[in-house]
């Protein structure tokens, strides 16, 4: 099925995620690229989606893919790799003329920079059930041994606010005991709320052992393929930013003073049957990044 695609593709770039995590690869595209405008939404009424199922997840990006393409989206970031495991495939078939750039686990960076061979992979049980993931593996882990870790729970302390204190350091430790007892030397952050935990996951694996956080890759490979199909923002002029949850708007604006620090207005939109509906534009200011 190919779904319908509105008369202007032309604009801004449409960064998707279940919830905030996504705004550490946002963060990353409008560091790299100040001059394009940019949406941002986050499904937090449906937020966690590492524990749902292929199909409601698709079903998902789908509704989310139509109404960023409707809002004027020249290119899609799916900034997830739990929706991307379920559904770049299908968006990039359904949507053959948009650009759209997804997440998949940093197995290959990883894979070249680890000495001991063993590299950890924090993620949902979905980004680990997915084709992708297995066929990431299968092309760049040749020789290297893979602890992968369901973090179960994770996403949801980050989408509370509960970046530190005793409870999440408790759930980090015991997520990574395994990875450190199996001799990893590298630990891949495979889902894109756990970057703003980067901080006490280092304090824990302590200096040798190497954290990656895919997304400034994934702005740089927006960087490229924008520029490959001749879609860049006109320049000088700083660009502008659009947010809006399916959840509570008050909510995602402290999480984005305290996750990007940006202030902002937030949009609300609600499911309808499959399909997003929500307020006229209202631009943000121009991000403040802390
Ligand atoms: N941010 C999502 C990811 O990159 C996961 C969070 C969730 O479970 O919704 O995988």
């Amino acid at each position: 099925m190919v779904l319908a695609v509105p008369g202007s593709i032309t604009g801004l770039i449409g960064v998707f995620d279940s919830g905030v995590g996504g705004l550490s690869v946002w963060r990353e595209i409008v560091r790299a690229l100040p001059h394009e405008d940019t949406i941002y939404l986050a499904d937090q009424v449906n937020v966690p989606y590492g524990p749902r199922g292929e199909t409601e997840i698709r079903g998902y990006c789908d509704g989310i893919a139509r109404y960023l393409l409707n809002r004027g989206c020249k290119a899609l970031v799916v900034a997830c790799n739990t929706a991307s495991a379920a559904a770049l495939k299908h968006l990039r078939e359904s949507l053959p003329h948009v650009p759209t750039i997804g997440m998949e686990p940093a197995v290959k960076p990883a894979a070249a920079v680890t000495r001991s061979g063993v590299v950890g992979i924090l993620a949902t049980p979905a980004t680990f059930q997915g084709r992708l993931f297995q066929a990431t593996a299968g092309r760049h882990a040749a020789g290297i041994r893979l602890v992968n870790q369901v973090c179960c729970g994770l996403a949801e302390h980050i989408e509370a606010g509960e970046l530190d204190g005793p409870d999440t350091d408790a759930m980090l430790r015991g997520f990574l005991a395994p990875i450190i007892e199996a001799g990893a030397d590298t630990i891949v952050l495979a889902c894109s709320h756990y970057p703003f935990l980067i901080e006490p996951i280092r304090r824990i694996v302590g200096p040798d052992v190497a954290v990656i956080d895919p997304a400034p890759a994934i702005a740089r490979h927006l960087t490229t393929v924008l520029a490959h199909h001749h879609l860049q923002g006109d320049g000088p002029r700083q660009g502008e930013h659009v947010f809006v949850t399916s959840g509570d708007p008050a909510r995602f604006a402290s999480a984005l003073r305290r996750l990007a620090g940006v202030t902002g207005p937030v949009e609300a939109v609600n499911w309808q049957a499959g399909s997003l509906e929500g307020n006229s534009p209202v631009p943000a200011p121009n991000p403040q990044q802390s």
